[in-house]
């Protein structure tokens, strides 16, 4: 029987509990035996208390949850490769054989470094005897499977991340009520959206609810004109008869020499071009709340495909992490995915940003 860990890691996305909930049931469906392990990595470095085997009813109407019922943390201590070796030794002394990690960029990034790391970590733990032989050879290889489960879309190598979805909703039903407030007012909004380095939450929702303007850091505007392009652009549709003026600020933002553009900034814009402005920043409520149904169907099926690719596993096929593609299921190697998410901040920093949408699948947005 496989012992199966399911860890939420970075920050909590909605649809993260349903994942928690169909790795729990598919493994057990399939004859494994599933942890949760508490708090991101910490449960893995602590171990003790912090791996719970986990029951069918135990995740019983977790669907419509928003968050992570097993708790998510950005762990310092699995950075170190210390905690690495701790998290390793709480594997194997538990008897754990595989991972599934659901969580974002950072939190795969960490995976795949753990996965890497793993032979030599547990030729150590036999080194100094803390391991049993029979114990190393059962756990020679681990076998780690990610989820892509972040609201900011981030991840290369799958049209969505879970949680994507139920963040841009969060987001437009937001924007829609700052709209009639300020439609009724005939103000201006500068209404700043998370999304950390990307600024898919940014434009998507710029596009759903049809914004004046949209600020992301893969198409910043020239550093010399944005301001006078803002103010003419805003002009031009006061002048059509528009009595609101919407701007969204990704919270990456930046100008083509990569000076980061703060919402701050833009608001001063639109006051000098007499628009009574208002900063609305959403914050975390964009995290919160129940998952769309998207997100409830994407973080089931993947975590049904999770389960399976961790018993279809061999020393000979590199770790996966499940993603979605053109509206198919499909695994793809975590290491290169994780290597071309790093090639679109280098995109961005080498100031090539046709290639930066490229690279994010989104080049509509030229
Ligand atoms: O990665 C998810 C995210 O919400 C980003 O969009 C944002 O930059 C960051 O996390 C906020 O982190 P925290 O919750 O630690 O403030």
């Amino acid at each position: 029987k496989k012992k199966i860990a399911i860890i939420t890691s970075g920050g909590d996305a909605p649809g993260m509990n349903a994942a928690v909930r169909a790795v729990t049931r598919a493994g057990i469906f399939y004859g494994c035996k599933v942890y949760a392990c508490y708090e991101g990595y910490t449960g893995l470095v602590k171990g003790g208390d912090m791996l719970k085997e986990l029951q069918w009813q135990d995740v019983r109407g977790l669907l419509s949850i928003g968050g992570t019922i097993i708790g998510t943390a950005r762990c310092k201590e699995f950075r170190e490769r210390w905690g690495r070796l701790q998290a390793c030794y709480n594997m194997v002394s538990n008897g754990i054989d595989a991972l599934v990690v659901c969580g974002g960029d950072g939190s795969l990034t960490g995976a795949d470094l753990f996965r890497k790391e793993w032979p030599e970590l547990i030729k150590e733990l036999l080194g100094e005897d803390k391991i049993t032989k029979e114990q190393y050879e059962t756990h020679r290889n681990l076998t780690i499977v990610g989820l892509v489960g972040s609201i900011d879309n981030d991840m290369c190598g799958t049209d969505s991340t879970i949680g994507a979805y139920s963040s841009l909703e969060r987001i437009i039903e937001l924007v829609d009520y700052i709209d009639a407030t300020a439609a009724s007012h005939s103000r201006a909004f500068v209404v700043e959206v998370m999304g950390r380095h990307c600024g898919w939450l940014g434009l998507m929702s710029g596009i759903a609810t049809g914004a004046d303007y949209i600020f992301i850091p893969e198409r910043p505007p020239s550093e010399s004109n944005w301001k006078d392009d803002l103010k003419k652009v805003c002009l031009r549709h006061r002048e059509k008869g528009r009595r609101k003026t919407t701007v969204i600020v990704a919270e990456g933002a930046i100008d083509d020499q990569l000076n980061p553009i703060t919402s701050e900034e833009v608001k001063d814009v639109l006051v000098e071009i007499g628009l009574d402005t208002r900063i609305t920043r959403l914050g975390h409520v964009q995290r919160g709340g129940a998952p769309c149904a998207f997100d409830r169907f994407l973080a089931t099926v993947q975590g049904v495909d999770a389960v399976r690719a961790v018993l279809e596993s061999t020393p000979a096929i590199p770790s996966p992490v499940i993603s979605i593609l053109e509206n198919k299921i499909v695994r793809q190697p975590l290491v290169e995915s994780v290597a071309q998410t790093k090639t679109v901040s280098a995109a961005i920093e080498a100031k090539d940003f046709d290639k930066a949408l490229q690279l994010r699948d989104q080049e509509f947005a030229t």
